[in-house]
């Protein structure tokens, strides 16, 4: 089989390279450093998760299509990434290692859907880094008035989001530790503006702008039609309403982006200390501390402001302003700026971890894969990444292109999802130190929940996504392929 594009890699050899976890500094097989902790894989977590969609789309989506209904969409869009964070967390504990999501394809259903899936991530990290350093560079230019000859969205050449990218990228490759400190930082001043927005908010809250909590069904005032349709609608003629159950089940799919990005703790397997105890605790800690500061944040803006009257830009910044404390815009905008620097970093630093592991088993040019010795990082790799990301950054607009970012992420996780009822049939008796409990139904439901949520992206992003995939495709089959490690062995 070993010329089958459907050739698994044993799980024995994904262990083998990733090698044991050693103690505070050793090396790993790969020789990635040990270096990080289970604060630190929750930091990194944070880090990307919360980002522009608490900012931006808690507004949009009360207004347009939930009510106040939007706190709901946002428990509805966590406990899908809850259900698919189960799947992360078994296979991670389990297969430590730096590819995650393609390497348990790798493992379980075969190299073609592995490349595939590598090949997706990229969309979510790479394109992902450069939509958010567009968006820093924009809001650095409103925060303090820079030229916009450099900054933001009028730029010929977004000299900002350049810069930016080149800034955390030397950081990326200087060291996880160096990564680590600097992402804490940036995530204590977000986390800490944000529980502040849920408290100081909170005197504000007025019963009445919460009532009814899910206004009644209407059609949407904005109904689109062709390519820019959710699939859904397209297949099945499933017209888009807004408000009532229907409007925030819409709304859940959209606030999803919010809470892309988590499943990148996965892919810090071969630089944990203790993989098997912290992974599991970095994912889903992730994820509980990111889903209770959303309801919190969503709950007080839509109970401070009617929800026809929030501002669709910046929502939370101007319901403090609503209510005569207009001097908060300022502390959520020093966080919003925080949000989105760390998460360009641990893009760029999930990016690598993915990109060392493809060249790692050659479906990349093994050069690539090359680590550092003194600083540990996977340098070469994460250097492609940043000239790739500032290269998309300077030049495109991105915002179309945003929602590439939640098809591939939720495609991975439909992947990840259904590898674990594979793997404990195919490998039944492999060490599971976290297990998803009501195996196979959480993984059915986890993947039917995030087709769910593709089918309401709109028929231009599926066209984006299966063109880059047939991209993907052909130059596996011209050079991976052949190339790849497991093609060598006789
Ligand atoms: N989840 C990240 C955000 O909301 C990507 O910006």
């Amino acid at each position: 089989m070993s010329d089958s594009i459907l050739r698994t890699k044993p799980v024995e050899d994904v262990l083998a390279q990733a090698g044991d976890p050693g103690t505070e500094g050793d090396s790993s097989a790969s020789g990635l450093k040990r270096r990080l902790g289970a604060g630190d894989l929750m930091g990194f977590g944070i880090g990307i998760v919360i980002g522009t969609g608490i900012f931006t789309l808690t507004g949009i989506e009360a207004k347009n299509h939930a009510g106040p209904g939007v706190v709901i969409s946002f428990a509805i869009a966590g406990l899908v990434s809850l259900l698919a964070a189960l799947c992360y967390a078994e296979m991670a504990a389990a297969v430590p290692t730096a590819g995650s999501a393609y390497t348990y394809a790798y493992a379980t259903i075969g190299e073609v859907f592995a490349w595939i899936i590598g090949w997706d991530l990229i969309l979510e990290f790479a394109l992902g880094a450069a939509v958010v350093a567009r968006g820093w560079s924009g809001y650095m230019q409103q925060l303090f008035n820079l030229p916009t000859s450099l900054f933001g969205e009028k730029a010929p050449v977004n000299v900002g989001a350049v810069a930016i990218v080149l800034v955390l990228g030397l950081v990326a490759i200087l060291g996880i530790r160096e990564s680590a400190r600097v992402t804490n930082a940036l995530v204590a001043v977000k986390v800490a503006i944000c529980v502040f927005v849920i408290v100081a908010g909170a005197f504000f809250v007025k019963g009445a702008n919460l009532t009814p909590f899910i206004p009644p069904a209407r059609p949407v005032a904005d109904n689109v039609s062709g390519i820019k349709q959710p699939l859904g609608q397209a297949l099945f003629g499933i017209a888009p309403t807004a408000f009532g159950f229907a409007g925030v089940l819409t709304a859940a799919a959209v606030v999803f982006f919010a809470y892309t990005g988590f499943e990148a703790v996965a892919n810090l397997g071969e630089e944990t200390k203790r993989p098997a105890r912290d992974l599991p605790f970095g994912l889903l800690g992730t994820l509980g501390i990111c889903t209770v500061l959303y309801i919190g944040v969503s709950l007080v803006i839509t109970g401070m402001v009617p929800y026809s009257k929030l501002n669709e830009g910046a929502p939370i910044a101007s319901a403090f302003e609503a209510v005569g404390a207009g001097w908060a815009a300022t502390l959520i905008s020093i966080a919003a700026v925080a949000g989105l620097t760390s998460v360009i970093l641990v893009d760029i630093v999930a990016m690598g971890r993915i990109g060392f592991s493809m060249g790692r088993d050659r479906l990349l040019p093994p050069a690539v894969a090359k680590v550092h010795p003194k600083w540990g990082t996977p340098y070469r790799i994460t250097m492609g990444t940043i000239v790739m990301v500032a290269l998309l950054a300077a030049l495109i607009p991105l915002k179309d292109l945003a929602d590439l970012v939640s098809i591939g992420t939720l495609f991975a996780f439909v992947v990840v999802s259904i590898a674990v009822p594979i793997l404990r049939r195919t490998r039944p008796d492999m060490k599971r130190p976290f297990r998803v409990p009501f195996n196979p139904l959480i993984p059915v439901l986890s993947a039917l929940a995030c087709l769910y949520l593709m089918t309401n992206l709109s028929l231009e992003t599926w066209l984006r996504f299966l063109i880059w995939m047939v991209v993907g495709l052909a130059i596996y089959l011209v050079y991976g392929r052949r190339n790849a490690r497991l093609a060598q062995r006789v």
